[in-house]
């Protein structure tokens, strides 16, 4: 390095594309050059959990690129699509503190020149099949989610064609359809990252922006409870329904709205929930709680960091 070089502080500058081509022109120019490429696709809203996929990307790759868009394909409600927070200035500063390179968005029409610009011409977009583990569960509870994630993370990946795609362990069944969907594309490598937790335990969300302070502590009992079943798993307890009994214990909240509480193996996961004496689990729940509708997740049987201290 010259003293001249040296003499600047390498700041990164993150750059904003307001066009996904732009972004798939940096990307190709990138590979030409020979450099590796890490791609996170987000809706946005940013918070630390985000971040923590950013920075895995930086260390692992020579550029980094996020997409912010909030995919209408895979919302159900109309409501929570138009509600989901927006705060692209300010998710802007934030990858620009974690030396993310590249920041784009667009309209669904950029994304999808087939639409031929007519923001109605959804039919023109062929869906992309999520594949047997998007069955149960986040597929079940919200219809047609799955496909809509499959068709966005498919064309993301077209664009950008990164080296390595980073996801968020915290929405763990996206993660599968994604390993799947990957697998089928022969490319991206899929990194898998731990989710990320604040002192009470409870996982960064964008959704959590939606919560009074109140209906925070609430929220805290999702993580309460599959902590407890993790510690039952490793006093002994194998027995699926305790174990689900102990997570919904927590959930006992009357703000809270439970749609499911299930145990899960991955590698059988289309067989549906375990039951009965167990050798592997990951528990899955979800629920409703005043504007916001929370998951989560934990590896019964792993090593899970981000237990809150007792
Ligand atoms: P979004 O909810 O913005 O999440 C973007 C990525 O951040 C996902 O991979 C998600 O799992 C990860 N993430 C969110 N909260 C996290 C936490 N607390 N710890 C670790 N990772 C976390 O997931 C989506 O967007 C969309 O479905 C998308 C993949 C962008 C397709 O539209």
């Amino acid at each position: 390095m010259d003293s001249a070089a040296s003499e600047w502080s390498f700041h990164v500058l993150t750059r904003t594309f307001t066009e996904p081509n732009a972004a798939a022109k940096w990307a190709e120019e990138c590979r030409q050059s020979g450099e590796s490429i890490g791609f996170i696709p987000t809706m946005g809203a940013l918070h630390d959990g985000h971040l923590q996929l950013v920075k895995e990307s930086v260390r692992e790759n020579d550029r980094t690129c996020v997409s912010v868009f909030v995919n209408p394909l895979q919302f159900g409600e109309a409501q929570d699509f138009e509600s989901y927070p927006r705060t692209l200035d300010r998710d802007a500063a934030l990858l620009a503190s974690a030396g993310c390179d590249v920041l784009f968005t667009g309209e669904l029409v950029q994304f999808f020149p087939e639409m031929d610009g007519d923001p109605s011409r959804t039919d023109r977009i062929r869906e992309v099949d999520p594949g047997p583990r998007a069955l149960g569960l986040e597929g079940e509870h919200r219809s047609g989610h799955f496909e809509g994630v499959a068709t966005i993370v498919s064309r993301l990946f077209e664009l950008i064609r990164p080296t390595h795609a980073y996801f968020g362990e915290k929405d763990y069944q996206q993660t599968l359809v994604v390993e799947d969907l990957a697998r089928a594309l022969g490319s991206p490598e899929i990194r898998i990252v731990p989710t990320f937790r604040d002192d009470s335990g409870l996982a960064y969300s964008s959704r959590n922006a939606r919560l009074t302070d109140e209906e925070r502590e609430v929220a805290t009992s999702l993580s309460r409870g599959l902590f407890t079943a993790r510690r039952a798993w490793q006093g002994g307890e194998r027995n699926a329904e305790r174990l689900v009994a102990l997570i919904r214990d927590e959930l006992s909240s009357p703000q809270l709205s439970v749609e499911y509480v299930e145990l899960r193996d991955p590698s059988k996961w289309e067989r549906g929930p375990l039951v009965g004496e167990l050798t592997t689990a990951r528990a899955l729940v979800a629920a409703d709680l005043g504007a916001a509708r929370l998951i989560d997740n934990l590896a019964l049987d792993g090593a899970a960091p981000g237990e809150p201290a007792e």
